[in-house]
């Protein structure tokens, strides 16, 4: 494999967190950051990040394979192992896709979405993904895992994606640089995981200022159930309200779609 040309020390100098990443742990190589954070026992700093320069089993949603390219794509995992409770996770999940559309948004002055529950668009096409996982023993959270993976400098992509790629490099016309887009999205986030707890209504309502699904007709489709309706809001859970004729439902998950 050839050497990363990431530089740890180039992300350090801007990383202006307390504790998210304050614990750089870095893979050339390896399967999933997820999987590595959930099951590695050993690693419980709070906020430690792993980062993965090449990602060769990455995970999506829905049981979906999520893939990267060295070199092009950051890859990476936060591990919370502090204050976890259950009834925040969503909205951890929106909070690090704020995190991923403001970072991107200051450094590249790109208009950026967001997509129910926590794909971060430019226009209608995917810049990045987000996976939050956890491990509980009984009633109580023990790892939460938020795995973000940005697609960062590729130069095009093939092959068939449910929602259609891009990376910041085709939209901003630069490549630009990994270090300095990962140290953002750390400083966002801990600034927004912050929010979480304290003014929960600032992750709802700064979410909501960036989807443009709201008010619109949409399709839901879950494994094999398919909803449509009018998406209606946001509950303070981060869920999804679909008005319908019959009333409004609430979708734990799903892929959301325009009508
Ligand atoms: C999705 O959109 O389906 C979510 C993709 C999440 C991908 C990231 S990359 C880093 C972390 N490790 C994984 O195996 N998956 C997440």
């Amino acid at each position: 494999m050839s050497k990363s040309n990431f530089t740890i020390e180039e992300m350090d100098i801007k990383l202006k967190t307390n504790f998210i990443g304050t614990n750089f742990i870095f893979y050339d190589e390896i399967g999933s950051t997820n999987e590595e954070l959930l099951n590695d026992k050993s690693i419980t700093q709070h906020g430690t990040v792993l980062f993965a320069d090449n990602q060769v089993k990455g995970r999506g949603r829905l049981n979906r394979e999520w893939i990267s390219y060295k070199d092009n794509s950051i890859t990476f995992s936060i591990l919370l192992t502090e204050n976890l409770n259950s009834k925040t996770i969503n909205l951890i999940n929106l909070a690090a896709a704020i995190s991923v559309a403001q970072s991107i948004e200051n450094l590249f002055q790109l208009d950026l979405r967001l997509k129910w529950p926590n794909d971060v668009l430019i226009a209608t096409r995917k810049v990045c993904g987000i996976l939050v996982e956890s491990i509980s023993k009984g009633d109580k959270l023990e790892r939460v895992v938020i795995g973000i993976g940005v697609n960062v400098n590729q130069p095009m992509f093939e092959g068939h994606y449910n929602v259609p790629p891009t990376s910041i490099r085709k939209e901003h016309g630069k490549v630009v640089s990994r270090e300095r887009l990962l140290a953002e999205i750390l400083n966002e986030f801990e600034k927004n995981l912050k929010k979480v707890n304290k003014s929960p209504n600032d992750i709802l309502s700064n979410w909501k200022s960036k989807c443009k699904m709201i008010g619109e007709k949409i399709k839901v489709q879950d494994g094999e159930k398919e909803f449509f309706g009018i998406f209606e809001d946001i509950d303070e859970n981060g869920f999804l309200l679909l008005k319908d004729l019959k009333g409004t439902k609430k979708i734990f998950s799903g892929d959301v779609s325009p009508r």
